[in-house]
């Protein structure tokens, strides 16, 4: 048997913005998915939250083959309506690539996760799955063939093209600076930095908030100069972030929770979650990843408190530690 885990991640700054480039810092967190594989005995058993099935092997390499003419021709459209009838198609497109150079036998794979959404939930899962099929098939995949497995997963989960933030996140783990064009930078900090994230509960699709940001963009200019204002939040950011200044950092997190509130991503219960923790004294707070639902993350000394005025406001509090560790074999 072999077993393999990923984290999740917050983003810390940037979520929309880094999708036009502009560069956005994220961090892995201390909530994982596990993927574990066993020898199998006719085609491939996938276990996961929500489904057990069995793959045929000449179906996955149709799947996969049907999906990358699809991401070849950005016929996003067909790719959302296969995402849609069928959660894991985004799965078995990372195991019908990873299939391609692997001296095919039967598996079963079981995905355990305990992300939410707003957590890189699919490209933990993604990548965790790409690390225990390169072990099971003894392929020495490296981290960024395990990343970018798990971005190939993410263009077909979000039905659209992510920014990569999230892969490279939770493959290499710590803190990322990211930039699209320039591809993930790992930063050396010392500092923990200390959160708490509020979770809605409420339900949201990535790739439909990112659509609906980019049908703003191109006809709104507040909305396009808000996403240009992150890369100043986002410098000035990773400068505290070395720093360690907790107070430089929460007031740029309502910097680009402002901005992000001009993109129209931010709902009254995020905002909710976020007036509560300001209130109990967190030096900043802003929902993190697509927002329209899921999560929010605050930055606060007396983590207790803040989570408590969150269970209050009606959401979920989870202090976890960040920085973690990104991909890795579990023995
Ligand atoms: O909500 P999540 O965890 O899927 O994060 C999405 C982050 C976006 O910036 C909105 C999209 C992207 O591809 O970076």
């Amino acid at each position: 048997m072999t077993k393999a885990s990923a984290p999740g991640k917050i983003i810390l700054f940037g979520e929309h913005a880094v999708v036009y480039d502009v560069m956005g810092i994220a961090t892995a967190i201390n909530r994982r998915s596990i993927v574990e594989i066993s020898k199998g005995v006719e085609g491939i058993k996938l276990k996961d939250p929500w489904r057990d099935i069995t793959i045929k092997k000449d179906y996955l390499e149709a799947l996969t083959k049907k999906l990358e003419n699809l991401i070849e021709e950005k016929n996003f459209p067909e790719i959302q309506k296969i995402n849609a009838e069928d959660r894991n198609a985004c799965q078995k497109f990372v195991i019908g690539h990873i299939l391609k150079s692997a001296d095919y036998k039967p598996f079963d794979l079981t995905v355990k996760t305990e992300l939410r959404k707003g957590m890189g939930m699919s490209a933990s899962v993604f990548s965790s799955t790409a690390l225990a099929l390169s072990d099971f098939f003894s392929l020495g995949l490296s981290k960024k063939k395990i990343s970018e497995l798990a971005y190939k997963g993410d263009v077909v989960a979000h039905g659209g093209t992510p920014s990569g933030i999230d892969n490279s996140t939770v493959t290499y783990g710590g803190y990322v600076s990211f930039r699209k064009s320039k591809g993930p930078k790992v930063l050396k900090l010392n500092k923990k930095i200390p959160v708490v994230i509020g979770d809605t509960g409420k339900p949201s699709s990535t790739g439909a908030m990112v659509s609906m940001v980019r049908g703003l963009r191109e006809n709104n200019e507040s909305v396009r100069k808000a996403i240009e204002g992150v890369e100043e939040i986002s410098k000035s950011a990773l400068r505290a972030v070395k720093n360690g200044n907790l107070e430089k950092l929460g007031e740029l997190m309502n910097k680009n929770q402002d901005m992000l509130r001009a993109m129209r991503v931010s709902t009254p219960e995020l905002e909710k979650l976020i007036k509560a923790s300001l209130d109990a004294g967190a030096y900043g707070a802003k929902l993190s990843g697509a927002g329209g639902g899921g999560i929010m993350v605050a930055l606060a000394k007396n983590r207790k408190k803040v989570a408590a005025a969150i269970q209050k406001a009606g959401g979920e509090p989870i202090i976890t530690s960040v920085g973690v560790e990104g991909v890795k074999l579990v023995r």
